[in-house]
């Protein structure tokens, strides 16, 4: 059985963002910190890194953050950008203020462009992100996207062909699933992660996107009910469903 892993108490509390290991040795005196109700001022002692310990501890009478390890699902707003490189509003800035001083730091896993609305995993677990991105996995996404012209009605074959090249680039890009919605709507399903991808392949058919909307990654998709900015924990359920993405709906033995 592998053990479970400890870390003091205060350099927890700091790297989940509750304040500098000092203020917190000030906080927890001042009774804010509480274990099963009742105050606990040691915050020098090692705890267990595991979500029941974190689950009977407060702070300000409020359930603590979720550990280190944790993985949201953000509901992603248009005009806010994904990288922590990039100027103007990030999605970061969508998060519990406390949470930009976590470490290890929050990241996007995948992109979604700026203009791009929906499902977009953030982690701040290496090892998810990367199996996540991974080109190997092919999880495939889902998006929803409006069209400023009609489809003209080969696109479905021609995305499932595998033989559709972008301009600029030198591989043809992996068979993706094309289902009509109306005139000017499809939801579209691909496995890659190509700079601009969607909106690239419409207009390699003469196309042009007004709207993209990410509706689903693997098998996980964007509740009705989470409102653009609001974010998700996800359990480990809901984690093992975004790995097990429908990899045999593209035909493929991807999985
Ligand atoms: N494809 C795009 O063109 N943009 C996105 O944000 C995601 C996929």
């Amino acid at each position: 059985m592998s053990k479970i892993p400890t870390m003091r108490l205060d350099r927890l509390l700091n790297n989940l963002g509750y304040g500098s290991r000092r203020e917190i040795h000030i906080m927890a005196r001042n009774g804010r910190l509480k274990l099963d109700g009742g105050i606990l001022q040691d915050v020098e002692q090692r705890v267990p890194l595991s979500a029941e310990f974190a689950a009977r501890l407060t702070f300000n009478g409020e359930p603590l953050d979720p550990l280190p390890g944790v993985v949201v699902m953000m509901n992603k707003p248009l005009g806010v950008t994904c990288s922590h490189k990039d100027k103007g509003p990030l999605v970061f800035h969508l998060l519990p203020d406390r949470w930009q001083f976590r470490e290890p730091k929050i990241s996007a896993v995948g992109r979604l462009d700026k203009d791009t609305s929906g499902l977009l995993l953030m982690t701040d677990d290496g090892a998810f992100l990367h199996q996540v991105i991974s080109p190997k996995r092919h999880i495939p996404k889902r998006y929803l996207a409006t069209l400023d012209r009609p489809l003209r009605g080969n696109e479905a074959e021609v995305f499932a062909s595998g033989t559709l090249m972008l301009d600029g680039e030198d591989k043809p890009l992996l068979p993706a699933r094309l289902e009509v919605l109306a005139s000017h709507e499809a939801a579209i399903t691909i496995t890659e992660g190509r700079y601009h991808q969607v909106r690239r392949m419409f207009a390699a058919m003469g196309n042009h996107v007004v709207a993209l909307h990410r509706a689903a990654m693997g098998g996980l998709a964007l509740p009705d009910d989470l409102a653009p900015g609001e974010i998700q924990v996800l359990s480990d359920a809901e984690r093992f469903i975004v790995m097990r993405g429908e990899h045999d709906v593209l035909g493929g033995d991807q999985a």
